[in-house]
């Protein structure tokens, strides 16, 4: 995933307008046919008076006639959809950090410690909150010295806890217990520097999915933009079996591979 980072991002560029180009239907004036004679045809550029997008005009000249009859298809036939498609490629990027993730089928996580993953090149910590019920994704660096949390363990009250100086987080990311921290002291957890970065989480087919970016505005992706959906993975009529693997290298690298489902 290192690779992919370091070479797709910021600027990924997937054309999908020119995946949609071949349900183009064929504009009808090029479904003309001649029953006996052949034309000869033409075609020339012109642009429209309320655009700057240029399109084709189409002209036909009889071979029989002393004069060339001419057939213009000007404001006749409208603007063929290829020229909106070619505007639309030129403003569309794919933005690898604006999508959701999934992380870890749920069969291969314990409850009991957290767990460290690397995804898009980023290092997240995945637990499990006991008092929300609910699978949580953590940037895996602890907000006081950047230890990883991942090495850290899940506490008597179901708060992650850092392994080095025990600093505790809820499933929100609020630090909750600083242990060293005088009893009559200032309240120093309640510093927004002391919140652990939180990424949007969700489970869907069994597996947990991240949102990768933290920023507060994503909060509530979800009520947004969701997971991609595969019916036949909830489908008990369907059979599956979950492989999770850690494999240092990019996204191409990983579909020159087989995805293997077993349907039956
Ligand atoms: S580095 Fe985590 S508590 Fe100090």
């Amino acid at each position: 995933m290192e690779t992919l980072r370091a070479s797709s991002v910021p600027s990924f560029y997937i054309p999908k307008a020119l995946q949609k180009a071949h349900l183009i239907t064929k504009p009808n004036f090029m479904k003309f046919q001649s029953s006996q004679l052949i034309p000869s045809w033409s075609f020339s550029s012109t642009k429209e008076n309320t655009s700057t997008r240029s399109f084709k005009v189409f002209t036909i000249s009889s071979p029989t006639s002393s004069s060339s009859t001419i057939i213009s298809t000007e404001n006749t036939y409208p603007r063929p959809p290829e020229a909106d498609f070619e505007a639309e490629i030129k403003d569309e990027k794919f933005d690898w950090f604006s999508e959701w993730y999934p992380i870890m089928p749920l069969c291969d996580l314990d409850k009991r410690v957290p767990h460290g993953k690397k995804v898009l090149g980023l290092d997240i910590v995945v637990w499990w909150d006991k008092n929300e019920s609910s699978w949580k994704v953590f940037d895996d660096a602890c907000p006081h010295r950047l230890a990883p949390l991942s090495d850290g363990r899940i506490d008597k009250s179901g708060r992650l806890q850092c392994a080095y100086h025990g600093w505790c987080f809820n499933g929100s990311g609020d630090c909750k217990l600083i242990p060293q921290a005088a009893p009559g002291g200032p309240q120093v957890h309640t510093s927004k520097k002391a919140c652990a970065r939180v990424y949007p989480s969700i489970v869907q087919h069994d597996m947990v999915w991240f949102w990768p970016n933290t920023n507060p505005e994503y909060k509530d992706i979800i009520t947004k933009k969701k997971p991609p959906f595969i019916p036949q993975l909830d489908d008990p009529s369907f059979s599956k079996v979950w492989i999770n693997r850690d494999i240092p290298y990019g996204y191409v690298n990983k579909l020159s591979l087989s995805f293997n489902l077993k349907f039956k």
